[in-house]
């Protein structure tokens, strides 16, 4: 399964982190910048990312600013995308299991590597849970019509 991955330069530190724990797992991940530290704008790599991710259903995308927050409004203008913000274990796995979300978003400025690797955790081994949360996902992929 392939992964996007983008962030600014506000998760630029930890998006290397985050790519070898993705690979560790398996996933084939493609870095879709930036690639410095130097400034640039949340909402291109968002774009990007969240573009690759609508044309690819088999796949899912990491993004990672500051916040988190800038990344996930973005990526949610796009088509498709059903990006999340976490925070946590808990809230990983409730994006999978419940919202089946295809996009995860965090911020480098809110959790440290532990919480990271807890999240990636949970975001890679919980399923949708399907039935009732499906009709609410559809309900909510009818806001895009
Ligand atoms: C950049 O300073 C910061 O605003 C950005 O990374 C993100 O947190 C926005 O939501």
């Amino acid at each position: 399964m392939r992964v996007y991955i983008g962030s600014d330069h506000a998760g630029f530190a930890v998006k290397g982190f985050v790519k070898e724990l993705l690979e560790k797992r398996g996933y084939e991940v493609e870095d879709l910048g930036t690639h410095s530290s130097e400034r640039v704008d949340y909402p291109d790599y968002a774009k990007k990312v969240a573009e690759a991710v609508a044309k690819d259903s088999e796949s899912f995308g990491v993004l990672i600013c500051g916040t988190g927050i800038g990344m996930s409004i973005a990526a949610n203008k796009v088509k498709g995308i059903r990006a999340a913000e976490v925070h946590d274990y808990y809230t990983a796995q409730m994006a999978r299991a419940h919202n089946n979300a295809n996009v995860l978003c965090f911020g480098e400025r809110v959790v440290g590597k532990g919480v990271i690797e807890s999240i990636i955790e949970a975001w890679c081994t919980t399923p949708f849970e399907g039935g009732r949360h499906a009709e609410r996902v559809a309900k909510i992929m009818a806001l895009e019509e």
